[in-house]
């Protein structure tokens, strides 16, 4: 049986992850492609718990240790109980956000070392890694203005502008030094023309 495609969507808030993602889904469908969606922090049932707390502001403050390490807790049951049996179906997974967000978020935006967060990746996830990663970019302000017309602002989304700018600044130098892996989209376009992008990056990666 051949394995499955991991393919994974990043971005900073409000660039249109989910509308996309939904869209991947259909054009990988329509090429009779057995895909799963999914998402991070979540995707089994103890990873959404831990979701709930990561994004809840009401609770006590999260030390930025203790941060990382649920991003990983709640990966690696993902990994085990859902993206690998998955894959090993050859079925194709295609996953909101994984550990590029970790790299961006707690490496960029908390200031963790990035030979922390590799270390944990290497323990978690073995050779696991995204076989294509898209990456929607946008400028932050725009981002931001996204996320408030939805509505009430998780803990993520309530941090200062000056972390998103960090968080940006990371996912564009991973997308810099892995260029074959990692696809920059730019989400300032019409939707339209977003997806076409899109179209465009996927094709040699569906036909293959
Ligand atoms: P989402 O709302 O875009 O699905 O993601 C939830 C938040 O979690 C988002 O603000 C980014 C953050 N996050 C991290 O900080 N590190 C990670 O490793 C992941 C997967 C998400």
């Amino acid at each position: 049986m051949i394995a499955g495609r991991f393919i994974t969507m990043e971005g900073g808030e409000g660039v249109g992850k989910t509308t996309n993602i939904t869209y991947i889904q259909s054009l990988l469908k329509e090429q009779n492609i057995q895909v799963l969606l999914t998402r991070e922090p979540g995707g089994t049932a103890l990873a959404e718990s831990i979701r709930q707390l990561l994004l809840d502001k009401e609770q006590e403050a999260i030390a930025e240790q203790t941060e990382l390490l649920m991003m990983f807790a709640a990966r690696a049951q993902h990994i085990k109980h859902v993206i690998q049996p998955a894959l090993e179906q050859g079925i194709w997974v295609l996953c909101d956000r994984f550990t590029d967000a970790t790299y961006a978020y707690q490496g960029g935006g908390r200031n963790i070392a990035l030979s922390t967060i590799q270390w944990l990746e290497n323990f978690v996830q073995a050779d696991l890694r995204p076989d294509l990663t898209l990456l929607l970019d946008a400028p932050i302000q725009l981002g931001m203005q996204r996320a408030q017309q939805r509505g009430k602002l998780d803990r993520f989304e309530s941090e200062k502008m000056a972390f998103f700018a960090k968080v940006r600044e990371a996912y564009l130098s991973i997308a810099e030094q892995q260029p074959q892996r990692v696809k920059i989209i730019d989400a300032t376009q019409s939707l339209a023309c977003v997806q076409n992008q899109i179209k465009q990056t996927l094709a040699p990666f569906m036909y293959e």
